[in-house]
């Protein structure tokens, strides 16, 4: 049934699928569940150990929401970062019909085939995150060797030169501006976040109604600081502010740490699929 229903999908979709960032393997690490000193480099303040009110009902609360910004800045780094993994780890939204799309194990990723999120014919998916030179695939499945940012800009990543363009950018590239991105689908190696805030900003996402993002925090299995979890909470409330729910979501344990103040584990590394609802408040 999955898998019918998944070509089905991708027979009457355009599919673009774009370079990554950078090539990283992950570091993995086999963290124990039980560990009887913190890492001595982290230093937990006194306020990190300190449960706000706010955070108490994060934790008994089912749905998790992030606070608007007054209340946010106020939070210590341990509120933020249990904010940040229980928001990324509750589903908001009931998706009845999950299929999941790419390689069936690793790196394949959900999308919600509701009626009401199903991409019209024809359609157009958008992956960022594939290693290939330009190339086309098959009838409707086409390699660019693209990589996305926040700016149109070259990087140096390992040895080479890497062009890297807006959501924007590209859409123009492709004569795809003024046309739906049906399903898109970002696994960049951290540079979802400057993307992501680049794209609520600035990019038409009438009718993007599927979105799966690969979120990272750190590549290996140290906690971050304030001002990421920060500006990582900023991005996901306004994914949510313009519709975004989750409806799947999974911990990639390759990224798991110890959280140097509670002595839990959590993982740097969320796979997440969101729907977009048109009502969103
Ligand atoms: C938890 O849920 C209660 C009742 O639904 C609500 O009043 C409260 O504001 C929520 N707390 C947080 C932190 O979302
Ligand atoms: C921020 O924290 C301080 C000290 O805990 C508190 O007095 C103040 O009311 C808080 N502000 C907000 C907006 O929650
Ligand atoms: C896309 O829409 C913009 C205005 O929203 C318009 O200026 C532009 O000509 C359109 N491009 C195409 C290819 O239709
Ligand atoms: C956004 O895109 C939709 C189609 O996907 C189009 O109908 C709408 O006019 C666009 N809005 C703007 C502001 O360009």
């Amino acid at each position: 049934m999955a898998s019918a229903r998944r070509s089905s999908v991708l027979k009457w979709c355009t599919v673009g699928i774009f370079a990554p960032i950078l090539f990283v393997t992950y570091k993995v690490t086999m963290i124990p569940m039980v560990v009887t000193e913190a890492e001595p480099e982290i230093q937990c303040l006194p306020t990190d150990f300190r449960d706000t009110q706010f955070i108490v009902g994060v934790h008994r609360n089912a749905s998790v929401l992030i606070p608007e910004d007054l209340l946010l800045k106020n939070l210590s780094r341990e509120d933020l970062s249990a904010l940040y993994h229980r928001y990324l780890e509750n589903v908001q939204y009931m998706c009845r019909r999950k299929v999941r799309l790419g390689n069936y194990e690793d790196g394949g990723w959900d999308i919600c085939d509701d009626e009401h999120f199903r991409p019209p014919k024809p359609c157009i998916i958008y992956s960022f995150g594939m290693h290939m030179d330009d190339h086309q695939r098959s009838d409707k499945n086409y390699f660019h060797s693209l990589g996305i940012s926040d700016k149109d800009e070259a990087i140096k990543a390992n040895t080479d030169e890497w062009q890297l363009f807006t959501y924007n950018t590209i859409r123009q590239k492709l004569q795809h501006a003024n046309k739906t991105i049906s399903i898109l689908k970002i696994d960049v190696e951290l540079y979802e976040w400057r993307v992501l805030a680049d794209i609520v900003k600035t990019a038409n996402m009438t009718g993007t109604n599927n979105l799966a993002v690969e979120f990272h925090l750190a590549l290996d299995g140290t906690e971050v600081e304030w001002e990421q979890y920060y500006r990582a909470l900023t991005v996901l409330r306004n994914l949510y502010h313009l519709g975004y729910r989750i409806f799947w979501t999974h911990q990639n344990p390759n990224c798991a740490f110890v959280s140097a103040c509670k002595m839990e584990q959590r993982s740097n590394c969320h796979e997440i699929s969101f729907v977009k609802v048109t009502d969103p408040f």
